[in-house]
């Protein structure tokens, strides 16, 4: 399957981009009998994106390496069935309606409790156990531009669903530009009555090409001088510490294997961690997140966005499970490197607030750029 996408690309680039919106290909069918769709956007520069409406998902990434030969650098399956599948551990969807954990699967907002699903012990992970944005067929919007070719999946997630008050309307953008190496994820979510919001995207990375043994030595920096420590649930407590002195400091880069063994008799079980990222330069909305290099294949990417925290997620649940073109996911074969609000933001006073109320917009941007470095 890789190798007929990669003919796929190198034919697509002999005969230059073609100048249209892509066009939705069957990506087969959903237990329900509905039938999702994959998209294909090109770019000149060089890379090579899916994208499907089975949850707003990243499906694969193909980057250059240091010679030029692209690999693809996401986890995920050959078609929507893998997606539904128990071994799909959130693959490259996008997480919500409020991504990370939620305390007790219950906030309160306006006086009244709202009670959700328990899909993590007991707290609420990443949008809950039915009907989370993961497991929905969006709607697909294809569009071409002078500068990018891209995906609008839309989703109308009705009052109630998953617990959540309010109808909620939500736009996940997918835009790859044309003459650079960069993908831009773009979220915008309108609702008609008070609910809490926290979007994000759960590509598992790993830039030696996905289905490669570990990440263990890629190099990663984080633009983040604190952390949100957590509770053995991985709630956060509240408190906002340095990553002075811990296996969480990246402010220089460092290689993941380096202290992860630290972490691993922890309730994170490695890497599992929301960094509060430093403020933006200047007067910019976006900041720059995250470096995260492979010295195996000179891969970089470059992580920027709008949104105040990351999650580092080390791929510790991964299984062995048998993803596209038959390759296996191993554990730690891949990292996630989620821009996101703190977790359990809802219940923490001390948290930038994420209550969308009806009269504003949601919205988050993140640019996800790709280089590379000499091996
Ligand atoms: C997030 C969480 C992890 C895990 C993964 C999905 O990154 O923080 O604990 O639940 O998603 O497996």
């Amino acid at each position: 399957m890789i190798r007929v996408y990669t003919c796929l690309f190198f034919v697509t680039f002999s005969c230059a981009v073609v100048a249209s919106p892509p066009v939705g290909e069957t990506f087969g069918h959903l237990k329900s009998g509905e039938e999702a769709s994959i998209y294909t956007l090109t770019s000149e520069a060089g890379l090579m994106v899916r994208v499907t409406d089975f949850g707003a998902t990243l499906v694969e990434l193909y980057a250059p390496d240091a010679s030029g030969t692209i690999d693809d650098v996401v986890l995920g399956f050959d078609d929507v069935s893998g997606y539904e599948s128990e071994d799909n551990q959130y693959f490259g969807c996008t997480t919500g309606r409020v991504c990370n954990r939620i305390a007790n699967a219950r906030f309160t907002l306006n006086g009244k409790e709202y009670k959700l699903a328990a899909n993590d012990g007991v707290n609420h992970l990443h949008g809950g156990a039915t009907r989370s944005l993961d497991k929905v067929l969006w709607k697909a919007e294809p569009f071409e531009t002078d500068t990018q070719q891209g995906v609008a999946f839309s989703y109308s997630s009705p009052d109630g669903e998953e617990g959540y008050p309010g109808n909620l309307i939500i736009r996940t953008t997918y835009s790859l530009m044309r003459q650079t190496n960069e993908l831009q994820i773009d979220y915008l979510a309108t609702t008609d009555v008070p609910t809490p919001v926290n979007l994000t995207n759960h590509a598992y990375f790993n830039l030696s090409g996905a289905g490669s043994e570990t990440v263990l030595e890629h190099v990663l920096q984080l633009n983040a001088d604190r952390y949100t420590p957590s509770d053995d649930t991985l709630i956060p407590t509240g408190e906002i510490a340095p990553v002075a002195d811990t296996p969480l400091d990246f402010r220089e880069p460092h290689v993941i294997g380096d202290r992860i063994q630290e972490l691993v008799d922890t309730a994170a079980l490695g890497y599992d961690h929301n960094f509060v990222l430093n403020e933006p330069a200047g007067d910019s909305s976006i900041r720059l997140a995250a470096v995260l290099t492979d010295p195996r294949s000179g891969r970089r990417l470059t992580i920027r966005t709008s949104q105040p925290a990351i999650q580092l997620y080390s791929g510790n649940f991964l299984k062995g499970q048998k993803g596209k073109g038959e390759r296996s996911y191993p554990l730690r074969s891949a990292l996630c490197l989620e821009t996101q609000f703190s977790p359990d933001s809802v219940n923490q006073p001390k948290f930038p607030s994420i209550v969308l109320k009806p009269d504003q917009e949601w919205r988050a941007h993140t640019m996800l750029t790709f280089s590379a470095v000499p091996r």
